[in-house]
C-alpha cells in the first residue's frame, strides 16, 4: 500500500492483547524504556509502528486487522502493524538471540567460563533472527512511501536497516539502540559472522543512534575492531576528554558507505508524569503504601522488571547489609522493592525471580519484628503504585550492572514530593546526565552501596530538595516527543 512517510519498527509494540471470554481484546501499554520513549509519537504523528505479535492474544488481534494489516483492536489512536511471524521464529529471534545472546552480550551479563555456548542451537536461532528481521524489512518496505523516514528500534532488529536498503534504497533509515553498547573485547565473544552481520546490518543505515556518548563510542570501537571500518572523530582534538588526543567518534565508514554516530539521552516525560501521578488511583496506593510502610518510617525505593542487569540482588544484599551495620535503621526504614515479570519465557529470569524473593523472604526473617517488616516486595505490575512510590519515596536505589539509561532514575526526582536522595549506579546512561547530584555507586559493590543508602537516609531536608529539584531539571532536558524529533530532524 505505500502509504506511510514516518516508520518505527520495534520487537514490542505500544500495545499487547489480552483476548476475553467473549472474544473481546483488551490493549495493554508494555514495559520498558523503549515503549515509554516510543508511546509519545502519539497518534497525530503520521507515523505507522511495525512491531511484532508477541504471544497468541497479539496473533489474534493481528489477524483481525484484515487486508490493511493495520491497527488491530484500540491501539489507542496509533497506526500499529503487528506481524504474526511464525511462533518458533519468533521465539528463537526474540528468547534464543535477542535476549539471550545481544542482550546478554551489552549488558556483560554473560559467566564465563560456563558461558555462552554458540553450539548447533545457537546457529539454527540465528537463522530464526535473519529471518525474522526479514520479515520486518518486508513490511517496511511494503508500507513506506517514497524517500520515507525509517526509525529502527533495539538489538532485536540489528539486521533491519542493511535488509532494508536492499529492497528499498530510497528510505532514510536510523537505527537507536536503547541498550549499552559492549566494549570490542566483550563483543568479540560472539562468533566472528555474527558479531559482524550485527554491525554490518546496523552500518546498512544513514544512522546509528545511542543513549550516551559511551555506547556510541563502544559500537564505533566494536566496528574498527571487527570489520576494520574507518572511524570519523570530531575536529576538536580532544574532545571525548580522555588525554589521547581524540574527539568522540562522529561518523563510521565502511565499503564506501558512510554512517553517522548520533547521541539522544531519552528524558522523562515530566508534564505526563506530573499529571499522571496526581491522579485518583494514584492517591488511593499512596494511602495503602503509607499504611504499610508506617509512621515515622522512611522508606528506599526501586522500582524495576525484575531483570539479571538491574542487579535487585546486589540491592538486596546492601539493604542488609545497612540494617547489619547500622542497627539504628532497624524498624526504622522500609525498603519498598517493586520487581515486576519480564521475560519469564527464560529459565534464567525465572530462577533470578526466585532468588530475589529468597532473599527478601530472609531479610524478614532475620530483621523484622511484630510491626516492622524491612523489605516489601511487590511483584505484580502496578504503574499506579509505582508512581505512588515516587511520590513518597525518600530514598531511590537504581543500581544496575548495566543499563542504556534507567528512566526510573530520571522518573523519581520529577514525581517526588518531599525531594528523594538518588543512589545510582555509574554504570547506568543516566549517570552521564544524573551523576553530579545523585550519590553514585560501583554496582558490584555491595559494601559502598550499603553505606550510600545510609548517606541517603541521614542527607537533610534540605539538600535533598536541592539536589531533586537539579535532578528533575536534568532528567526532563529531552523529553520523549523532543527526542524522537531529534532523530527525525537528523535523518
Ligand atoms: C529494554 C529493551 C526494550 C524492551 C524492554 C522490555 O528496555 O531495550 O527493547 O522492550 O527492555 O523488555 P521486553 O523483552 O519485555 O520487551
Amino acid at each position: 500500500p505505500r502509504t506511510a512517510p514516518i516508520l518505527v519498527a520495534s520487537n514490542r509494540g505500544p500495545v499487547s492483547y489480552t483476548l476475553g471470554e467473549d472474544g473481546s481484546l483488551t490493549a495493554r501499554r508494555g514495559g520498558g524504556g523503549l515503549v515509554s520513549g516510543l508511546s509519545a509519537i502519539g497518534p497525530d504523528a503520521n507515523a505507522v509502528w511495525v512491531c511484532a505479535a508477541l504471544g497468541e492474544d497479539d496473533r489474534e488481534a493481528a489477524r483481525r486487522a484484515g487486508d490493511s494489516h493495520l491497527n488491530p483492536g484500540d491501539t489507542g489512536g496509533q497506526q500499529v502493524r503487528m506481524l504474526d511471524i511464525a511462533p518458533d521464529v519468533f521465539a528463537a529471534a526474540y528468547n534464543g538471540i535477542a535476549n539471550s545472546v545481544l542482550w546478554f552480550i551489552h549488558h556483560l551479563l554473560y559467566q564465563t567460563p560456563v558461558e555462552p555456548v554458540f553450539d548447533a542451537e545457537f546457529a539454527d536461532q540465528w537463522a530464526a533472527y535473519e529471518a525474522y528481521n526479514a520479515a520486518f524489512a518486508d513490511a517496511l518496505a511494503e508500507e513506506a512511501v517514497d524517500e520515507a523516514v525509517v526509525l529502527v528500534q533495539d538489538y532485536h532488529l540489528a539486521l533491519v536497516p542493511a535488509m532494508l536498503r536492499e529492497r528499498r534504497p530510497d528510505l532514510r533509515i536510523g537505527h537507536f539502540s536503547h541498550t549499552p553498547w559492549a566494549p570490542p573485547d566483550y563483543y568479540r565473544l560472539l562468533p566472528d559472522d555474527v558479531a559482524a552481520g550485527v554491525l554490518r546490518g546496523i552500518l546498512g543505515g544513514d544512522r546509528a543512534a545511542f543513549l550516551t556518548e559511551r555506547w556510541a563510542g563502544a559500537f564505533a570501537d566494536c566496528c574498527a575492531a571487527v570489520l576494520g571500518a574507518e572511524i570519523v572523530r570530531d575536529g576538536d582534538g580532544d574532545s571525548d576528554g580522555d588525554g589521547n588526543g581524540e574527539g568522540a567518534a562522529t561518523a563510521v565508514r565502511f565499503e564506501g558507505r558512510e554512517t553517522r554516530l548520533g547521541v539522544h539521552g531519552l528524558g522523562a516525560d515530566a508534564d505526563f508524569l506530573r499529571q499522571r501521578s496526581r491522579q485518583e488511583d494514584v492517591d488511593e496506593r499512596l494511602t495503602s503504601l503509607r499504611a504499610q510502610i508506617g509512621p515515622d518510617r522512611k522508606s528506599i525505593v526501586r522500582v524495576d522488571r525484575t531483570e539479571l542487569s538491574k542487579n535487585i540482588v546486589r540491592g538486596l544484599l546492601a539493604y542488609r547489609r545497612l540494617l547489619e551495620t547500622h542497627p539504628e535503621w532497624r524498624e526504622r526504614v522500609v525498603h519498598v522493592a517493586f520487581a515486576y515479570p519480564s521475560r519469564q519465557d527464560l529459565a534464567v529470569y525465572r530462577d533470578y525471580t526466585e532468588r530475589v524473593r529468597r532473599i527478601a523472604e530472609e531479610i524478614n526473617a532475620e530483621y523484622g519484628t511484630e510491626g516492622w517488616t524491612p523489605v516489601a516486595l511487590h511483584v505484580k505490575d502496578d504503574f499506579a503504585r509505582s508512581l505512588a512510590a515516587y511520590r513518597l519515596a525518600d530514598v531511590a536505589l537504581v543500581n544496575p550492572i548495566r543499563d542504556g539509561m534507567n528512566l526510573v532514575a530520571k522518573e523519581v526526582p520529577v514525581v517526588s514530593e518531599r525531594g528523594c536522595a538518588l543512589v545510582l549506579s555509574r554504570e547506568a546512561g543516566a549517570h552521564a546526565e544524573l551523576g553530579d547530584d545523585a550519590l553514585v555507586v560501583n554496582p558490584y559493590d555491595v559494601e559502598a552501596t550499603a553505606r550510600a543508602l545510609d548517606e541517603a537516609l541521614r542527607m537533610s531536608d534540605g539538600e535533598r530538595a536541592d539536589r531533586t529539584k537539579r535532578l528533575a531539571a536534568a532528567a526532563t532536558a529531552l523529553p520523549p516527543q523532543a527526542w524522537f524529533l531529534a532523530q527525525l530532524r537528523a535523518l
